[in-house]
Formats: structure tokens, sequence, C-alpha cells
């Protein structure tokens, strides 16, 4: 079974390992490259990858919006984050998928952490976060706030989900239990059981300027980014009396959505979990 992921850059992408250790827990033959794609050459690399007899791909920053242009059908996860991070070959067609974030949730679940009734905060309103809102309504928490350090942004995401809910028929109206909010980082002060990074803050070794007040009785805080190190924002939310986790268990959590919508196969995260991290 010919996959790949497709992304810029993507040297440093743990992907193929990831898969390649399901693959053997699976009993399976894969081969999973690493193919770098600009925006420019996305197009094209991919037509040659699915002539090659591609199967499956997954699609990682900056190519998840133009994903959604190469896939015949989208999946209600990527119609929602209007992003795709993986490209499933079925019957003669490619569809469209998003696990971001039911791979948060997973990870969420496996802290044991209630997302059902849960007031939850998110920073950031960018990419990363967009994946979160539909899995965070389907979990039916009970608050979600988007808080951003361009509130507009954040305030305008709600907006469109706003709009997207009301134009849904009723069998669906659960969602409309979570409360759903926006505002800029100074709005990000309140009660919240779980706060979540979803920031691309850490990438520059910085943490968004959210107050102590943020996490005044938050038991548990989430960033999705990882490294060797704790992240300013982990280090930040420890040294403010909130246990924390970083977003390695979510890249493993979404990597095994990916690959069951290939296989079929339902690998054991958490073996491939503790691999990954005594190799960081
Ligand atoms: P991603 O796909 O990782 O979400 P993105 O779509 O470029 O990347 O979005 C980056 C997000 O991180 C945005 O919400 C951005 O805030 P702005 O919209 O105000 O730019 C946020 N971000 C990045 N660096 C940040 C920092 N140092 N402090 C606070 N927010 C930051």
């Amino acid at each position: 079974m010919k996959l790949a992921v497709f992304g810029s850059p993507i040297a440093h992408s743990r992907s193929p390992e990831i898969h390649q250790a399901f693959a053997e827990q699976t009993g399976r033959e894969i081969q999973y490259e690493r193919i770098l794609a600009s925006p420019e050459e996305f197009s094209e690399r991919f037509a040659q990858f699915a002539a090659a007899e591609g199967v499956g791909a997954n699609v990682t920053v900056p190519l998840k919006e133009l994903a959604l242009g190469f896939s015949k059908r989208l999946s209600p996860r990527a119609e929602q984050a209007q992003a795709v991070n993986t490209l499933i070959f079925r019957d003669g067609e490619w569809l469209g998928h998003n696990t971001d974030g039911d791979g948060l949730v997973a990870d969420l679940f496996r802290f044991g952490q209630a997302l059902r009734g849960a007031r939850v905060l998110l920073i950031g309103a960018g990419g990363a976060a967009r994946g979160v809102i539909g899995p965070m309504l389907d979990a039916e928490v009970a608050h979600l706030h988007i808080a951003n350090r361009s509130g507009t942004k954040a305030e305008n995401l709600v907006a469109e989900w706003q709009q997207r809910l009301a134009g849904q028929h009723h069998a669906q109206a659960k969602v409309f239990f979570t409360l759903l909010s926006a505002g800029d980082l100074a709005s990000a002060n309140g009660q919240w059981d779980i706060v979540i990074n979803a920031t691309s803050s850490s990438l520059t070794d910085e943490r968004p300027a959210v107050t102590e007040a943020t996490l005044a009785n938050t038991p548990f805080c989430y960033d999705m980014g990882y490294g060797k190190q704790p992240t300013a924002f982990m280090q930040w939310a420890k040294a403010n009396h909130c246990a924390v986790a970083d977003g390695l268990g979510m890249l493993v959590e979404q990597a095994a959505l990916s690959y069951f919508q290939w296989t079929g196969d339902i690998p054991d995260t958490q073996v491939v979990l503790d691999s990954l991290r005594s190799r960081l």
C-alpha cells in the first residue's frame, strides 16, 4: 500500500515512523514517504503520486486548505474544518477527510478528561483551532470560548459557525446546547475546565499573552505543540499549578484515525506514543 505525507517543510515529519509502526503492529506492508511540495508544486506532485498507485495521503502545513480542491467528496469533518489532512482513494475517487480535531479529542480522553458538560477555552483561531470546533461541539462541551490575539478573527470564526448551525436541520440541534463565544486574549479570563493552546506560538518559543487569571481554577491544560523540552505555554501552565500535556498524543491519535481510513485497522496508539516520546 502506497502512502505519503505532503507538506513544506516536510523533512522533520514524524508521520512515516508512526505509520510504519502501525503497519508492523497490524501486519501490513506499506510504503509511506515524505513528499516535499510547495503550494505551487502540490497539484503536480499529488498527480504523480496518484498515478504511481498512491492510495492514501496525509497533508500538512501549508497545504491543508488546497487539499480541499483535490477531494471529489469531503467528510463532514473536512467540511467543518475547511481543511483536509487525510486523502483516501476509495471506489475510484479521492475523498478528503480531517482527523486533527478527533485526534485531539481522543488524546484528551486518554488523559481522562471529560468533555461532556465541560467549559473549554481554545486559544488561537488559525487552521489548528478551526479543526477542533466540530469535534468539541459533537462532544457536547457546555461552553467553548475561542480567544485569539486578533479578537476579530476569533469572532469571525464563531460567526461562521453560528451561521452553519442555524442552517442545520433540528435533528442535529444538540450542538446548540454548547455556548459558543469568542474574543481577544483579554476575554480569556474565566472559569475553565480545560485550556487548549492551539496557537503556533510554540514554534517561536513564545506563549499567547493570557494572564494567570485565565487559569484561576483550571485543572488541565493542553498544548497542541510539542518538542524535546516543554513548550513556553507548558512551562507557564505548570508554574500556575495546572497539569499540562503536549500535543504528541494528538499527533499519534490523528495518525491512527487516518490509518484506520486507509486500512480498516485500529492500531494501539499508546505503545507507538511511548516509543515516539523516547526518541524525541
Ligand atoms: P495554524 O495552522 O498553526 O493554526 P495559522 O493558521 O497561521 O497556523 O494560525 C496561527 C495562530 O496562532 C493564530 O491564531 C495566531 O494569532 P493571530 O490570528 O492573532 O495572528 C496565533 N499566534 C501565533 N503566534 C502567537 C503569539 N506569539 N501569541 C499569540 N498568538 C499567536
